[in-house]
């Protein structure tokens, strides 16, 4: 999955690379402190051999040298933390622990296990090829046990360990370590992990972590470490696939030379080979594998790379260059499960940008189909998704993009959705399919155009938006403007929050993913009438800056006017025209606008209007400033 632990994994991962060509095992552990999980960490470090090289330390300032005694561990690193995350504002619980054996290297990622931390676990299981699930052999199968392996196998791990740990608790009853496994495999079918492998361990003695204990004669299975060090990697498995590289970069330093840089996300690559570049389509074939230290005659899955084609064909920043014969869709509607990971709601109909692959676009989630109790597997209704929360939701896309069913691609399944105000990461999701409906529905060509229909009227379209708090004067201020350019002969329409609400919208309310949609709504049908060559004035608190940003963005350049009444709330609140701020000061209306409702004043209004003149004054200016 594309995903922020991969800024420091990957810087990580390529520094070790470069040290040694030993294969890289990255792994998640699952469980709470209570389970032995920090004993089971010590463990493996001990037993293995540690990396030490002075600039692993020097790759993160938020790094730390932790010293470790005994065994022939010298030093362990530990990023505690993602800086790239808490730059943002958030901070995600995840420790990295690196440490070396002679076969295999590994990277251990550690998250906190509460319920709490659900985006803390798909952060550090989002680049793992297996997960080690920790029980108490005394506890048996719990309900984290279940929320654990559900987002393990959620975020597309294949591999899973069952550690039954304390066994030395039990007398290693071989009687209870079958019930336990007996138990695990019926919740694990269940949700679709198929294989995975159970070991009878004892963090604190070491039994079966490094080698065989003593003390399970009767357990003739797999030991951890020494499976951790032969088990395939995922990277083994992508290498066989159809060719998929996202190109990140464009370089073209001369005329002579345009190469397309990325790293290879499936499949093999070799000069000669046909490709395919998604979603224009188009085909050529595979002139060079230009790599750091010379041209190579083939790259596979996991390689960053720059590709030279035989042809002049257009491929940009994004783009997907696959096999040309077995290519991935492109589409513009998905099915997903998404994470939420933002203290924010999410809001369906609340534009996103959401980065898949190399390439980002606008976004938004179109229906929330169900949220799922990460304790009970249970489906409930939702109108929004709160941090942590996990739901499957369709999403569209502003344009086509090239994917694969994550399942098949972490790569070009996986993607993330950004808060376009704070630009922050707000979510992580998995597409199942796209939606066929993006196929189906195709735009009708029409023959009058918007600016034949404009010029009949002899005018400009326009919209001119109204925001501001309830009773601050913004329907009796377009009211006047829409008097003085009737009366100038301009053809007009005023959509108010109250009328609209009556008719269009009479099935939404005030919480903020009603509010969402209203003006969503309302902003579609303004982009409408202003196509349709009127100029529209709209009349509605809307409250929340990304939703005025999406109606700004659904009409044509220069043809938006956000005009923001600046009336005080104690102004708005003395002259309560409808008596609702009374009300809602009772605690009879509930999310009232600025009472316990927010209200996101605009930053960049076209014009502001502050108390002190009359609405014809008002008007007046308005028209003059805008030019109408
Ligand atoms: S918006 O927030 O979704 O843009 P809109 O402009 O459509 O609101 O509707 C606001 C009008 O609804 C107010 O002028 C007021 O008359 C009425 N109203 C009823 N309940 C509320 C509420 N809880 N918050 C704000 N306005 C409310």
């Amino acid at each position: 999955m594309a995903h922020v632990s991969d800024l420091i994994a990957s810087d990580i991962e390529s520094y070790l690379r470069k040290h040694e060509e030993k294969s890289l095992l990255r792994f998640i552990t699952c469980g709470s402190v209570d389970d032995g999980k920090s004993t089971l960490i010590g463990r493996l470090l001990y037993d293995s051999k540690m990396i030490f090289e002075d600039q692993l330390a020097a790759l993160e300032a938020d790094s730390k040298k932790v010293g470790t005694q005994g065994g022939n561990i010298d030093f362990a690193l530990l990023v505690d933390g993602l800086s790239a995350e808490r730059e943002q504002g958030i901070t995600i619980d995840v420790a990295y622990r690196f440490f070396s054996t002679d076969k295999r290297k590994f990277i251990v990622a550690d998250t906190p296990g509460h319920e709490q931390y659900t985006r803390n676990m798909i952060t550090g299981a989002s680049t793992a090829d297996l997960a080690v699930i920790l029980i108490d052999a005394r506890k048996g199968v719990l309900t984290q046990t279940r929320r654990h392996s559900f987002l393990v196998k959620l975020v597309g791990i294949r591999r899973v360990v069952l550690a039954v740990n304390k066994m030395d608790l039990v007398d290693w009853s071989q009687e209870r370590f079958d019930e336990i496994v007996a138990d695990y495999t019926a919740f694990a079918t269940s949700i679709g992990i198929s294989e995975f492998v159970a070991i009878p361990i004892s963090g604190l003695q070491g039994d079966n972590i490094a080698a065989k204990g003593q003390a399970s004669p009767w357990y003739h299975g797999p030991i951890l470490l020494p499976y951790l060090e032969t088990v395939e990697l995922d990277a083994d498995r992508l290498q066989a696939g159809p060719l998929r590289l996202p190109v990140q970069w464009v370089s073209r330093p001369n005329l002579d030379f345009r190469g397309f840089a990325g790293q290879i996300a499936r499949g093999t690559v070799r000069p000669g080979d046909a490709v395919r570049v998604l979603p224009s389509g188009r085909t050529s074939t595979v002139a060079r594998i230009v790599a750091f230290d010379g041209d190579l005659n083939e790259a596979v899955a996991g390689q960053s790379v720059t590709l030279t084609l035989s042809d002049e064909i257009d491929c940009s920043r994004g783009d997907v260059i696959a096999a040309a014969a077995d290519p991935p869709e492109a589409a513009d509607q998905f099915e997903t499960t998404l994470v939420w990971m933002a203290d924010e709601p999410l809001l369906p109909g609340r534009p996103y940008w959401l980065k898949i692959g190399a390439k980002t676009v606008g976004a938004s989630v179109t229906e929330i189909k169900h949220k799922i109790n990460v304790n009970t597997l249970e489906h409930l209704a939702a109108k929004d998704l709160a941090l942590n929360e996990i739901a499957v939701v369709n999403i569209s896309l502003d344009q086509a993009v090239a994917f694969e069913a994550y399942e098949a691609s972490a790569d070009l399944g996986g993607f993330i959705l950004i808060d376009r105000i704070s630009n922050a990461t707000a979510g992580a999701g998995m597409i199942h399919f796209a939606l066929r409906r993006a196929h189906n529905i195709h735009r009708q060509a029409l023959d009058v155009t918007p600016q034949s229909r404009a010029a009949a009227k002899g005018q400009k379209p326009a919209v001119l938006w109204f925001t501001g708090l309830s009773g601050a004067g913004k329907s009796t201020i377009a009211n006047a403007v829409e008097r003085q350019l009737h009366a100038a002969g301009k053809h007009t329409y005023i959509l108010d929050g109250d009328n609209v609400r009556h008719g269009l919208n009479r099935d939404l309310g005030f919480t903020d993913a009603d509010r969402v949609e209203n003006i969503r709504r309302v902003a579609e049908v303004a982009a409408l009438m202003a196509d349709a060559g009127l100029i529209v004035l709209v009349s509605f608190i809307s409250p929340f800056r990304a939703e005025r940003r999406m109606a700004r963005e659904r009409v044509p350049d220069g043809q938006f006017f956000e005009i923001f009444v600046d009336t005080p709330l104690e102004v708005a609140e003395a002259r309560d025209v409808k008596g609702l701020y009374k009300k809602a000061r009772a605690g009879e209306l509930k999310h009232f606008t600025g009472i316990d409702s927010p209200y996101e004043a605009p930053e960049n209004a076209e014009v502001r209007i502050v108390p002190g003149q009359s609405a014809d004054e008002a008007a007046a200016e308005i028209i003059k400033r805008l030019g109408l």
